[in-house]
């Protein structure tokens, strides 16, 4: 199978971005789009498809089996995890990939997603002391735990933007497990910021349902998130 990869590329935030095409062959079916990068930077000297030298193309991985997240790129105008996007899977030979939108890119395909644990930190989403999850409700907060901070859900969200109050779906998977498990005044103040950064900017449109990598129910988290801050609100716990 023969791809023509097209790369949105630019050396930082401040350049003009660019795209270069590269062909890339393969006789593997399950070919991914991590794969196809890989190999483009062992080529010596890497040449475009007019036969341009090109610098290697800065991109980043780690674990290549879905598990960390650090490879979710846009391929073919979805965002998707690199490792797990099979090419003959995106609809034609031509594969267009381009970086998250919403973050800074720090060279070509390469973003930083830091504002991503900024909010994290903001709302406070972290345990005080120690704690063991208890018996109930250990479906969602295992559900919760899964998240990779990969941005995926972030890049269709029409609500979030950086350097917004709101923190998007990222910050609600792991906020509702905590909100799920902690009571007093820790809990207290993650239900504030949990409506300030969460609740108030989501516009519930679900754009972000069937986007997630890790297979995330974030409907079921946000409901239950939702229904818990109200719940806990009401009866003043
Ligand atoms: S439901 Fe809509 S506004 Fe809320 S996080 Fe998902 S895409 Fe964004
Ligand atoms: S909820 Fe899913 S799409 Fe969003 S950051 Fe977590 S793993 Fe990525
Ligand atoms: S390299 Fe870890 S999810 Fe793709």
């Amino acid at each position: 199978m023969k791809y023509l990869i097209e790369i949105k590329r630019r050396r930082s935030e401040k350049d003009e971005p660019y795209f270069q095409t590269f062909e890339y062959e393969t006789e593997l079916e399950s070919a991914t789009a991590a794969a196809a990068l890989a190999e483009l930077n062992r080529r010596k000297p890497l040449r475009d498809i007019n036969g341009a030298e090109c610098e290697r193309i800065v991109w980043e991985c780690s674990c290549m089996q879905k598990k960390c997240g650090a490879c979710a790129m846009v391929i073919n105008g979805r965002p998707q995890l690199a490792c797990a996007a099979v090419l003959n899977e995106q609809k034609g030979s031509k594969i267009k990939i381009e970086p998250l939108s919403k973050f800074p890119v720090i060279a070509d395909l390469y973003v930083d997603r830091s504002i991503m644990f900024e909010a994290l930190r903001q709302i406070g989403a972290w345990l005080d002391e120690e704690k063991r999850a208890g018996d109930k409700n250990n479906e969602l907060l295992y559900e919760a735990s899964r998240c990779l901070q990969c941005g995926c859900c972030l890049e269709v969200c029409p609500n979030f933007y950086s350097g917004g109050d709101f923190s998007g779906m990222a910050a609600l998977v792991p906020v509702s497990r905590l909100l799920e498990e902690l009571d007093g005044k820790q809990s207290r103040s993650l239900r504030k910021q949990y409506g300030k950064h969460i609740y108030n900017g989501c516009g519930k449109s679900l754009a972000c349902r069937n986007i997630c990598p890790a297979g995330i129910d974030i409907e079921k988290l946000m409901v239950n998130s939702n229904s818990v801050m109200l719940w806990k609100h009401l009866f003043k716990k």
